[in-house]
């Protein structure tokens, strides 16, 4: 039962300032405003050791509240050590973790970003090699170089695919186990100081391989119909909830099509959107893909924004508040997004790896800070000048 202090919190607040685009409009989730609508959509690094943030996470995710997003999110922590994707992977399994992530909160809040966290565990994609090392299952020569393989875990004993390696089916007692360490995690990010908890429940990890037909064949209570097969991501996100602060937004990332016939599809998503709602899951975050292969794997050449009628109708169904990403790139194609009302938050992940000022050129683009006065100082006061005088020559 969703205690009272969650149920009545409240849904998300979206101000309309008739001055600005809804893009550089502000928004209220529980107790978190976000300066605008640009959110840093989780990106692994794998460039972590022990699952512990160094100096790489700290200047990665500081330029983008430098850049002007209103939302940073981590990259997939793992929520256990198996749960890790590769060695490099961000861990938030113990004080110490939240401990090296500290860093990285107090730069991005200082900077006027809302730090955000996602929560995960790989299931049976984890025990990888690095994108750039190949991406296949770690072998003897990622042994070699001390990035020894280890025992993997699933809902049911099948791989992604022939070159995968096997999983073990989850007892009951390791399940609870796991979504003990979800719940612990939460712990952790709070303690950290982040705002904005996510749990990825996307993309062929564990709680998605629970909710996939294509994954789960389970007999128990954890598989069968849909209900079954949705047990575990709903116990998961309650025990989270009921640790993280009824105040502090949370999100779930769902890939709400599996794209793959006989897989999980967008009316299942619809369902499961409901379940979330009233256990206190603020944002659905809506992916796609990955349950037998990479996220973006499909047969045809993805449009721009392709994910959109997944948020537009979990949106307007449910009547929640969604985040929509994968290939937007154009201000005004974000823009566009929110003035049709297909989402409330727009997520930029590859596009802010090329440009950082993502969300700044977007503000200058709609005529948002024509005058660079929402820039940091130590930039802002430059760049004035420059324009002027790149105006008083005749290049603007
Ligand atoms: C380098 C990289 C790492 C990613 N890591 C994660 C991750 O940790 N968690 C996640 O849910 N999605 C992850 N994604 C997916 C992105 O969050 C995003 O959904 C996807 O790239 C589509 O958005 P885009 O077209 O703006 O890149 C990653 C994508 C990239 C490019």
């Amino acid at each position: 039962m969703l205690p009272e202090k969650i149920k009545n919190r409240g849904t998300p607040v979206a101000e309309t300032e008739t001055d600005k685009p809804l893009l550089f409009s502000p928004m209220t989730i529980g107790g978190v405003t976000l300066k605008n609508r640009v959110v840093i959509s989780p990106m692994c690094q794998y460039s972590a050791h022990d699952g512990l943030a160094n100096d790489w996470h700290n200047v990665h995710l500081g330029q983008y509240a430098l850049g002007g997003s209103a939302l940073v999110f981590c990259e997939a922590a793992a929520v256990e050590e198996r749960g890790r994707i590769t060695h490099g992977d961000l861990g938030i399994w113990s004080a110490d973790h939240a401990a090296a992530l500290k860093p990285v909160v107090s730069f991005l809040k200082a900077h006027g970003a809302s730090p955000g966290m996602q929560i995960a565990h790989a299931g049976r994609k984890a025990s990888m090699q690095r994108p750039w090392q190949g991406h296949g299952p770690l072998d003897d020569s990622d042994a070699a170089r001390g990035e020894v393989a280890w025992d993997i875990v699933a809902p049911s004993a099948q791989p992604v695919n022939d070159t995968s390696l096997m999983p073990h089916d989850l007892s009951v007692a390791e399940i609870q186990s796991v979504q003990q360490a979800f719940a612990d995690a939460a712990g952790y990010t709070d303690e950290a100081g982040f705002e904005v908890l996510e749990i990825h429940s996307a993309h062929g990890y564990l709680s998605h391989t629970f909710l996939s037909p294509m994954s789960n064949h389970r007999n128990d209570a954890y598989g069968g119909d849909r209900a079954g097969r949705m047990r575990f991501t709903l116990e998961t996100v309650e025990k989270v909830r009921a640790v993280w602060p009824a105040h502090k937004p949370l999100f779930v990332r769902i890939s709400s099509v599996d794209g793959v016939d006989g897989g999980w599809d967008l009316d299942d998503s619809v369902v499961l959107t409901d379940e979330m709602k009233s256990r206190g899951v603020d944002v659905v975050d809506c992916s796609s893909g990955g349950i037998a292969g990479m996220a973006t794997t499909t047969r045809d050449p993805l449009p721009l924004g392709f994910r959109l009628p997944l948020s537009d109708r979990i949106r307007r169904d449910n009547d929640i508040a969604t985040m929509t990403h994968g290939l937007i790139v154009h201000a005004e194609q974000a823009e566009e997004i929110l003035q049709t009302d297909q989402a409330d938050l727009i997520g930029i992940a590859r596009e802010a790896l090329y440009n950082p000022y993502w969300a700044r050129h977007a503000a200058q683009t709609l005529g948002a800070d024509p005058d660079f006065a929402d820039w940091p100082d130590q930039y802002g006061w430059w760049l004035t000048r420059r324009e002027a005088h790149l105006k008083s020559i005749g290049v603007r």
